[in-house]
């Protein structure tokens, strides 16, 4: 397997059917998915020149960064590769203060074994809240926002690791 921080380009629409599909990722558009993995900040791993899945994240100010992607395509889940790309993804980010939300079982339960606090929206750091508001609630994805949003089970996580 080998890991790297560039997607090929004919994946792109995998990655995007595949956030369709899902039920506990919101949509992305192609350009903010581009400019996600423009940034370096992502996490993908290939096999034999087949993408297995990817993970990134997003920094929110100097104080904050959020783990906002992790994805493995269908036909490679329950063989250990979001284990993998989760846990290299935060090493990535010791040091640092997370943000997370996620209404996925799984995920939620290594969150909690990493010692990430679940705290209730309201409880969320203000500038958590204000990236939210910008960069997560558009026009164009009120309709994925309301599919979604209200299926409900989403919590929100956060591990304070720097004294802001
Ligand atoms: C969530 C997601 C990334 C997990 O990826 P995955 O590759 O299926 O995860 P893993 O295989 O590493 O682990 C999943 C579970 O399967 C189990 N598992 C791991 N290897 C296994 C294997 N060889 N055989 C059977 N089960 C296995 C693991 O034990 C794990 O459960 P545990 O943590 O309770 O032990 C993937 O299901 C996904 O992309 N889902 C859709 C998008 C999504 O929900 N993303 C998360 C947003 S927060």
């Amino acid at each position: 397997m080998e890991q790297n921080q560039n997607i090929q380009n004919k994946d792109v629409g995998l990655v995007l059917t595949e956030i369709a599909k899902s039920n506990n990722i919101f949509s992305y558009s192609r350009k903010e998915l581009i400019t996600l993995l423009n940034n370096k900040t992502v996490l993908v791993f290939y096999n034999t020149k087949k993408l297995i899945g990817l993970s990134a994240y997003e920094n929110i100010n100097k104080n904050w960064v959020e783990l906002a992607l992790l994805l493995v395509i269908s036909q490679y889940r329950n063989q250990g590769y979001g284990k993998k790309l989760y846990e290299e993804l935060l090493q990535l980010l010791e040091g640092k203060n997370v943000y997370c939300c996620s209404r996925n079982p799984v995920v939620q339960k290594w969150l909690k074994e990493d010692n990430f606090e679940e705290v209730s929206f309201y409880k969320l750091p203000k500038e958590v809240v204000f990236y939210l508001i910008r960069k997560k609630i558009k026009l164009h994805k009120l309709k994925d926002f309301i599919r979604k949003g209200l299926l409900g089970g989403w919590k929100y996580y956060l591990r304070v690791k720097k004294t802001i």
